[in-house]
């Protein structure tokens, strides 16, 4: 998986780098790189945004800054660079991210992720220069690189050799593996704490039964309200 970010900070992401899953990805032959917007505009003194047309609050990154920049990365126009790979700009509004759209981005060979700050992209960017539009749930952020980490993270969680046990991506909650529900309880030592035991059936070391008992609580949890 190769994954170009677009960022005014490509600085946030180095505490992420270092997360274990994304450092293995990156072992076995994942990349993660940055192209900073403001390394390639065609602006003086570094601007990258503007102020919106109409009026209102905040800064609107930059239609030709944010092409300039693509160009720069991949020698071609950002509008046929879509036949090629999957361009996702980061954006509160986009299609809500979940295990199902992660599954999807994870059997990508190459993903690039548009990072947005301030106000967001000027519309031009999103509507010829992206694929997909994505957002990592209805809040909204201060700018793009928190969900896009969000989304690195969970894409590099699930290819092969990411995780130490090659099986604790596929059932997991919200997987295919468990029909779309949240996981099953955990528990590990001691068995007793304050008088709250470990169910009965995870000390039997009866598998069958065991396995029986966590789909059964996960199905419970899909149907339940949350906490
Ligand atoms: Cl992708 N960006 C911003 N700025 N805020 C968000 C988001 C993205 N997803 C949820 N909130």
């Amino acid at each position: 998986m190769q994954i170009d970010v677009f960022t005014l900070f490509p600085e946030a992401f180095a505490w992420f780098e270092r997360q274990r899953h994304v450092a293995n990805a990156l072992a076995a032959g994942s990349s993660l790189e940055y192209v900073n917007y403001r390394d390639h505009t065609p602006l003086t003194g570094g601007q990258v945004d503007d102020s919106p047309f109409g009026g209102g609050a905040g800064m609107v990154l930059r239609v030709d800054v944010v092409e300039a920049a693509m160009r720069a990365r991949y020698g071609e126009d950002p509008v046929s660079l879509r036949d090629s790979r999957r361009v996702i700009a980061l954006t509160p509004g986009g299609r809500v991210l979940d295990d199902r759209l992660v599954d999807e981005l994870a059997a990508e060979p190459a993903l690039t992720l548009l990072s947005g700050r301030y106000e967001g992209f000027d519309e031009r960017v999103l509507q010829n220069f992206a694929t997909d539009r994505i957002s990592i749930g209805r809040y909204v952020l201060a700018g793009g690189e928190l969900a896009a980490m969000v989304v690195c993270d969970a894409v590099f969680r699930k290819l092969p050799g990411a995780l130490g046990d090659e099986e604790s991506a596929v059932e997991e909650s919200f997987s295919a593996a468990l029909d779309g529900a949240p996981e099953y309880p955990h528990y590990t030592r001691p068995a007793e704490y304050r008088g709250w035991s470990v169910p009965e059936v995870l000390l039997s070391g009866h598998h069958a039964r065991i396995r029986e008992w966590r789909l059964e609580q996960s199905r419970a949890r899909a149907t339940e309200p949350l906490p």
